[in-house]
């Protein structure tokens, strides 16, 4: 099984970014911790800072036909036409993950151009959403080749 955990824009400074918030893990850490726990799965792992960059992952992501996506959009969640038309032009189910609760914060955080065409969205978990993510993908991909 190959999924691709796909982050977006500042999510590059976890660890010192709002520790409040994100808390002091890093995305290493999470590379490490979410492959520890799948063990059997292939992860592929990518940040960027650029939409356009996240749009070309996404499309390489169903060239290479993985069978799911676990993505945060990070603030692109809140203002891209193109990354929510990238989503839904490719086959792999993506889910859409926020660590902090967005509905908790500031009104522009409510709205997401990604969640209308996400197969799923997790919220405020931590970094524990994305293994939730990928604990659905794999469920849901063993429950299909039944
Ligand atoms: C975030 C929430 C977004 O509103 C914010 O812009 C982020 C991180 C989260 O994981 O909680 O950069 O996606």
């Amino acid at each position: 099984m190959n999924i691709l955990v796909l982050n977006g824009p500042n999510l590059n400074l976890l660890g010192t970014r709002e520790p409040e918030i994100y808390g002091r893990a890093t995305l290493d850490d999470l590379a490490r911790d979410v492959q520890a726990a799948f063990p059997d799965v292939t992860f592929a792992f990518f940040q960027s800072n650029h939409e356009g960059e996240l749009v070309e992952r996404l499309h390489q992501a169903h060239r290479d036909e993985v069978d799911g996506i676990v993505f945060n959009p990070a603030a692109y969640t809140h203002t891209s036409v193109a990354l929510r038309d990238a989503v839904s032009a490719i086959t792999p189910p993506v889910i859409e993950v926020h660590m902090s609760n967005v509905y908790a914060r500031e009104a522009m955080r409510h709205v997401s151009y990604i969640a209308p065409v996400a197969a799923g969205k997790i919220v405020g978990f931590g970094m524990r959403g994305y293994h939730l993510a990928v604990r659905y993908l794999v469920d849901a991909a063993q429950e299909a080749a039944q």
